[in-house]
């Protein structure tokens, strides 16, 4: 907790490398998370959908047009339909969508996940099948995750099947009240850089809040990275990591 914290005496920032390392290869896919891993982050950030078959994938738009060669929404695939759309970019290197469980055969215990759920149709539906997993994995109990986001719902869903998972609010641009953020069940608290006011870090501060603060626009990453240095939060979800680490260590 951020306790009675004051900028330039704490802890550098932890690292949250958002979908892997994604300003070097193909956000959300292995090769972007090892490329993460390798350079040394405090957690992997993975956003998550479902498939038509109840997968959990690793992406975070809701249809598969941005970021790869297909189109039209991620559930009205199955997994293995959804081979067939690989990712795009990367210099023309060819990979797909992994599934949450690739990330966990690859990286095991070594490395920290941050999961970000979200409501499906309105319905917390991938909340219960994440938890499964996370216990085959045994990852819960070895203190390797962290669960974020947007929605209350979810997080409740979350903290009602698996109570002591460490949870993250995360707000949009412009929003959230201070009301909103102090459920005691939320241990971080996530905003836009923009959202970073040294009135907003105070108060969240005060509640007993860690903030952790992502960067949404690639073009003025550097210098709000550099902005927010001064105030003294407790987490970057960045995706310049490079960058961080020379800021930050
Ligand atoms: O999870 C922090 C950040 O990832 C929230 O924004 O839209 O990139 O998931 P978004
Ligand atoms: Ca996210």
């Amino acid at each position: 907790m951020a306790g009675c914290q004051h900028p330039g005496d704490e802890e550098p920032p932890k690292l949250f490398a958002h979908r892997g390392a994604s300003d070097q290869f193909n956000e959300s896919t292995l090769t972007a998370y090892k490329i993460a891993a390798d350079e040394g982050v405090d957690a992997l950030e993975i956003d998550l959908r479902m498939t038509a078959d109840g997968e959990l994938v690793v992406m975070h738009d809701e249809t598969i047009d941005r970021t790869t060669n297909g189109s039209g929404p991620v559930d009205a695939y199955t997994f293995d339909e959804l081979a067939a759309y690989p990712t795009v970019g990367g210099g023309g290197r060819i990979e797909k969508i992994p599934m949450l469980r690739d990330l966990f055969d690859t990286f095991g215990e070594t490395e920290h996940y941050y999961i970000e759920t979200r409501l499906i149709n309105g319905k917390a539906v991938m909340e219960r099948p994440l938890i499964q997993l996370l216990n085959e994995y045994s990852l819960i109990e070895k203190k390797k995750i962290i669960i974020q986001s947007f929605s209350e719902k979810s997080l409740h869903e979350v903290n009602k099947l698996a109570p002591g998972v460490p949870l993250t609010r995360l707000f949009g641009r412009g929003k959230g009240t201070i009301m909103q953020a102090s459920l005691p069940i939320y241990d971080h608290i996530g905003i836009e850089s923009t959202d970073a006011t040294p009135q907003r870090v105070m108060m969240l501060h005060y509640l007993g809040k860690d903030i952790h603060v992502f960067f949404n626009d690639p073009k003025t990453e550097k210098a709000e990275q550099k902005r927010v240095k001064k105030l003294g939060v407790e987490g970057y979800f960045t995706n310049d990591i490079l960058y961080a680490k020379k800021l930050l260590h």
